[in-house]
């Protein structure tokens, strides 16, 4: 029986590449960089299948390149916006992502980067690295505290969540801003009314919502000074959600206390980036969800929206299901 024909535009874990290979006719993008846009374009000719990394822009270009016998495409990430879905629902092909497997170590990370930059820990690792370190100082590297202080979350999905229960565990006091969500008091959280209410009261705000046309650039000039004097930002969600000139502006002004991002953009980040001089700004490469067994289960659960559209079941986690519903 021969096997339907997929592009894999990079090497994923094994636990998914195994069943991949398996199931499939598999092409598969072997070099560390993704393929370019004319080579994305020529790869997908044919396929039944494609298998994306959010590096990969799906748009109604390479699906025309992909033609008729286009079936499915699986998207190795939660985050979608790489994707023009409505493109692929006009033409009735369902495209999957990985929820929920991320969220733990996405949260991990969140919180990780806010404690960073909060106690000013890379700040204070290139100072000893530099040979600054001299004596015990009372006023050396002084950061913020935690217990009392007011966690702003703005998006209350599973990785907001994620990031309450933990907050919950440092006495901090959690609000958060997401008109599509109901009262939680499970988690401790309380809702805003308003993305100002939030970011009056908030010492530490994190950003957790997608990338749309609605929260592009949502971070602005404007939203940076209704921040507190001291507070921290924490970007783990996608990186255009922040306006980086205007977050240099307000770091370098010392507006805000500092900012920590795993996402930027572009990405990568150029090293001639103004945000790079700052050392009140930590970034970190796009790896929130970096944990071996979060990216295992990636590759997996993208391995089975794969497998499931291409014999034409229903994904396991689609993002545009009303495909099924005009069938
Ligand atoms: C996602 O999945 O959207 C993350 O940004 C990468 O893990």
């Amino acid at each position: 029986m021969t096997k339907p024909k997929v592009f894999v535009t990079r090497i994923i874990r094994d636990k998914g590449l195994d069943l991949v290979k398996e199931f499939c006719d598999a092409e598969i993008w072997t070099d560390e960089l993704p393929p370019d846009r004319n080579t994305l374009l020529k790869k997908v000719r044919g396929m039944e299948g494609i298998l994306c990394l959010l590096t990969d822009r799906i748009d109604a270009a390479v699906l025309d390149a992909a033609g008729s016998p286009l079936k499915v495409i699986s998207n190795h990430a939660v985050g979608f916006d790489n994707i023009v879905v409505a493109e692929a629902t006009a033409r009735r092909i369902p495209v999957g992502n990985t929820p929920g497997i991320l969220t733990d170590a996405t949260a991990d990370f969140a919180f990780a980067l806010m404690l960073a930059a909060a106690r000013r820990l890379t700040e204070a690792e290139r100072y000893l690295r530099d040979g600054k370190w001299k004596t015990w100082g009372p006023s050396t590297l002084l950061g913020l505290d935690f217990v009392g202080r007011t966690l702003g979350l703005v998006g209350f999905g599973r990785i907001g969540r994620a990031m309450a229960k933990r907050a919950n565990g440092f006495d901090l006091r959690v609000i958060y801003y997401d008109p599509a969500c109901p009262a939680a008091p499970e988690l401790n959280a309380s809702p805003v009314d308003s993305l100002d209410a939030l970011l009056g009261e908030a010492d530490f705000v994190s950003i957790h919502t997608p990338l749309t046309e609605q929260t592009r650039h949502l971070v602005n000039r404007d939203f940076l000074a209704k921040m507190k004097p001291n507070a921290v930002l924490i970007n783990t969600a996608r990186g255009p959600i922040v306006n980086q000139q205007d977050l240099y502006e307000a770091l370098k002004a010392g507006r805000i206390f500092a900012a920590a991002l795993d996402v930027t953009d572009p990405e990568p980040l150029p090293p001639d980036s103004p945000l790079l001089t700052l050392e009140n700004c930590l970034i970190a490469p796009h790896i929130a969800s970096a944990s071996a067994h979060t990216r295992d289960m990636m590759a997996y659960l993208a391995a089975q929206n794969l497998i499931a559209g291409l014999k034409g079941e229903r994904l396991p986690h689609c993002v545009n299901p009303e495909v099924y519903d005009a069938r």
